[in-house]
Order: structure tokens, then C-alpha cells, then sequence
């Protein structure tokens, strides 16, 4: 009753273990399997990993990476010291055929399916690889593209084309389903991932959850505790999923904040064809699906839904008496001061 498709795979229900550190070894994707998950996505390589050891294998010298990296992207505007040599270590102990191993060990040993993931920032030099995991056998691949449009020099269009170009190079080397997901800051958020869902791609996982940096007034230098999402946090999802649902050419994954069974049937009522859990998997553990099922199939029998497509979108934007509700954004009332 729950089953259902997601960029063209089947599904034995909508409840997905995200990309994250609990999707990274076998024994993980086992315990997953048995909690009843639908699909998992594995724990992204990094870009600069391939980069890292494409450009080792073409100087045999992994210290001039760096200048490879930086010839062949150009200028750094995604990059800075720190995190280049944070991943020139990573990419030294993460060999990325270490990776291919693990997707090969992890098809032959898990029946749902397994979406690889490759967090990308640019669109240079990395899609080759692309193909080495599509050979593992494993279903599908999610991009992981957050770009963070911070730099002064660059217009909206510039930012988004990368999108564009990241699809078009990796589409010339993979013939299984694609996704994008994405983070939020886009100009012309609704146009362009419209656009994005007519060159082909499957699906858009909205939305990755963002590293944020903080403050520490006490010791006057920055820090960040904000790894796990809280419960609270789904509304902004919601809002984009009942938006976008029915009007692009892709399914669409919700991610950041979905926690219980309530959570997931609200995207599901938005129009998400699947559901994406991280955090909750870290709080709750692996049962966390086990429950979610249960508590979806008693919703769905209380209100008489026999079928997953019976309810989904019921409640997106182009679907509810008051579309406006979705793309109202200021509490009139409250900052009227009438109440
Ligand atoms: C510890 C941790 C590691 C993560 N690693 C990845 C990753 O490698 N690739 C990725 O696309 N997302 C990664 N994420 C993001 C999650 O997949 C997810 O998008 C985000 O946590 C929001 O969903 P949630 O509210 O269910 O946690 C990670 C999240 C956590 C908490």
C-alpha cells in the first residue's frame, strides 16, 4: 500500500536514509534495510576527491593537486585554503576506488535500491567518475550542488548556469536517474528549477541543509553546533515542495526536518513523491523508518487512502482552494499589531 516510484525506480515505500555519516558502510545499509527504508542515498564523495586523483594520476604527484585544481577551476570562488587542504587530506585516505568498492559490496548485499552521491560546487573535470559508479551497478546518482552565491563578481545567471553545466557534463556520462539536490538561494527559485527539470534530470531533493557558521560571544571567535536539524524545520520545504509540485518535469525528494510520520505525510500532501531522513535517523536510529511506517499506514487507514498517488499533491499549490497561502510570507495580523 505504501509503494511507490521515484525517478523511475520502484519503491516499496516513500522513507529514504539520506546522504550522511550512517550511509557509509555495509552493516549501516543493512540495519537500514531491515527498518524497513525504501531506498538509501550513500555518504557523497567529494568533487575534490576525483579532482584529487585524477590530477595524481596525471602528474603522479597528489601536493600538485592543488595547482591542477586551481588551473582547471579557474579562480577559487567556492574554495578557500582551509577546505582545499582539509580535502587534499580527505582525498589521500578516501581512495576513490575504496568508494566504487563499497557501492559494489553494498548492491550485491542490499535488494533496495542505492542512490551514490557526489557533492559537486562546479561543473569541471569530475563527471568522468560518474560513469566508474554507474559501472558498480548501483540505481541512480544525487548531486549534491549547494553553491553559495556570496561572490561579489557574480551575477545570478552566472551562479545558476553552473547548474545547467554540471547536468549537461554529467549527462554525457551516465545513462541512469539523476538528481539535483539543492540549497535555497537561488533569485528565481521557481523559474529556474523549472528550467533545471527540462534537461532531464529525475528528480530535485529539496533541500540540503546548510553548514551554518555562529559566534562565540564568550571567546570571540566563530564556531558551529547546528549538525542536526530540529523538528521544526520542515516548513520551508513544505512551502517549495507544494509550490514546485505539478509544475516541474522531475519528482521531487523532500529533505531537512522531517522526523516522525506527521512530517512526512505533510510533504507527501504537498506533492513529494519520497521523503529524505538524516537527523532523525541519528536521534531515533535506524528503527526510526520501522515507525514511520507504521504510523503512515494507521494515518492512511483512518482517513481511507488505499494508496500512496490517492493523497499525494492533494494539498499543493495548484490543488488547494487558497493557492495564495502557500506564497504568503508576513504575518499581517501580528505586524498590523491587531492582535
Ligand atoms: C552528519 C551528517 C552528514 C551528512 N553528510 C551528507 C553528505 O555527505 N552528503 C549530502 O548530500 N548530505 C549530507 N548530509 C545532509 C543530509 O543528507 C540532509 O540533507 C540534511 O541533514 C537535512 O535533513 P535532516 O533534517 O533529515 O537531517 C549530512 C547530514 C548530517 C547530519
Amino acid at each position: 500500500m505504501l509503494t511507490t516510484t521515484y525517478m523511475g525506480l520502484q519503491l516499496r515505500n516513500p522513507f529514504i536514509a539520506g546522504s550522511c555519516g550512517l550511509t557509509n558502510t555495509v552493516e549501516h545499509l543493512r540495519e537500514i534495510e531491515k527498518s524497513g527504508a525504501g531506498a538509501v542515498v550513500i555518504k557523497s564523495i567529494f568533487e575534490e576527491q576525483i579532482q584529487y586523483d585524477s590530477a595524481q594520476s596525471l602528474k603522479g604527484e597528489g601536493s600538485l593537486w592543488k595547482d591542477t585544481f586551481n588551473k582547471v577551476v579557474g579562480e577559487k570562488e567556492y574554495f578557500y585554503d582551509d577546505a582545499l587542504a582539509y580535502m587534499e587530506n580527505y582525498a589521500k585516505e578516501q581512495p576513490l576506488n575504496e568508494y566504487l568498492d563499497f557501492l559494489k559490496r553494498a548492491k550485491k548485499e542490499i535488494s533496495i535500491p542505492i542512490i551514490a552521491s557526489i557533492h559537486c560546487t562546479t561543473q569541471y573535470n569530475w563527471q568522468y567518475f560518474a560513469k566508474r559508479i554507474q559501472d558498480t551497478g548501483i540505481d541512480a546518482i544525487e548531486l549534491n550542488a549547494f553553491l553559495l552565491p556570496s561572490n561579489f563578481n557574480r551575477t545570478s545567471e552566472e551562479n545558476e548556469k553552473v547548474y545547467f553545466e554540471i547536468i549537461t557534463e554529467i549527462k554525457k556520462y551516465v545513462t541512469i536517474p539523476v538528481s539535483l539536490k539543492l540549497g535555497y538561494y537561488f533569485s528565481g527559485l521557481a523559474n529556474t528549477l523549472q528550467k533545471l527539470s527540462d534537461t532531464g534530470i529525475s528528480a530535485f531533493v529539496l533541500f540540503n541543509r546548510s553548514f551554518n557558521p555562529d559566534i562565540d560571544i564568550d571567546n570571540l571567535e566563530m564556531t558551529s553546533n547546528n549538525t542536526f536539524s530540529y523538528p521544526t524545520e520542515y516548513f520551508h520545504t513544505l512551502r517549495w515542495v507544494a509550490i514546485l509540485s505539478g509544475r516541474v518535469q522531475a519528482d521531487i525528494a523532500a529533505s531537512t526536518g522531517i522526523h516522525d510520520a506527521e512530517a512526512a505525510i505533510k510533504q507527501l500532501l504537498a506533492g513529494a513523491s519520497t521523503v529524505q531522513v538524516a537527523s532523525a535517523m541519528y536521534k531515533n536510529g535506524f528503527p526510526v523508518f520501522t515507525e514511520m511506517i507504521k504510523e503512515t499506514e494507521a494515518w492512511m487507514k483512518k482517513h481511507n487512502f488505499k494508496s500512496i498517488d490517492e493523497f499525494r499533491g492533494k494539498l499543493s499549490q495548484n490543488k488547494v482552494e487558497n493557492p495564495a497561502a502557500y506564497e504568503r510570507v508576513q504575518f499581517i495580523k501580528i505586524f498590523t499589531n491587531i492582535i
